[in-house]
């Protein structure tokens, strides 16, 4: 029934003091909160995190990007928690796509600076949680 998910404070996020805001939110949906931590990430990490992006025009701004300062990562439990997060986040573009009352359409402008990433398939989920929690 439970499943879990990755979802990632961007460094946008932290920058702008929005980590309370998306965890409130994370827990108002229902999803409890299996690991939490504040780091920069290694550009070894950020490679592998967004290895189906590497042949993509914007791979090199976006790894620069998510490497440019602390970002959170959480590990996400709870029923449904891979599309429940994607629900909360919104569309990656956040004018275009996220809708008012997500994440990304009440707060942010601009798809590089789209604040938050949520792992999109149980696949993902997996590969990227032994990631970013190898211990978990
Ligand atoms: P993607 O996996 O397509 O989006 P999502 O985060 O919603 O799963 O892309 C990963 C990130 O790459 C996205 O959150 C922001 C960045 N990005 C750009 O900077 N430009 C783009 O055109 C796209 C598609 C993504
Ligand atoms: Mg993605």
């Amino acid at each position: 029934m439970s499943e879990r998910t990755l979802v990632l404070v961007k460094p946008d996020g932290v920058e702008r003091g929005l980590v309370g805001e998306v965890v409130a939110r994370i827990e108002r949906k229902g999803l409890r909160l299996a690991a939490m931590d504040l780091r920069v990430a290694q550009r070894s990490v950020a490679e592998e995190h967004y290895a189906e992006h590497k042949d993509k025009p914007f791979y090199g701004d976006l790894l620069d990007f998510i490497t440019s300062g602390p970002l959170v990562a959480i590990a996400v439990e709870g029923p449904r928690a891979i599309a429940a997060f994607r629900q909360l986040a919104g569309g990656t573009d956040p004018v275009e796509k996220a809708t008012p009352g997500t994440i990304r359409g009440d707060f942010a402008l601009e798809t590089q600076y789209n604040l938050v990433h949520g792992s999109d398939s149980p696949e993902s989920a997996e590969r990227e949680l032994k990631l970013w929690f190898p211990n978990l």
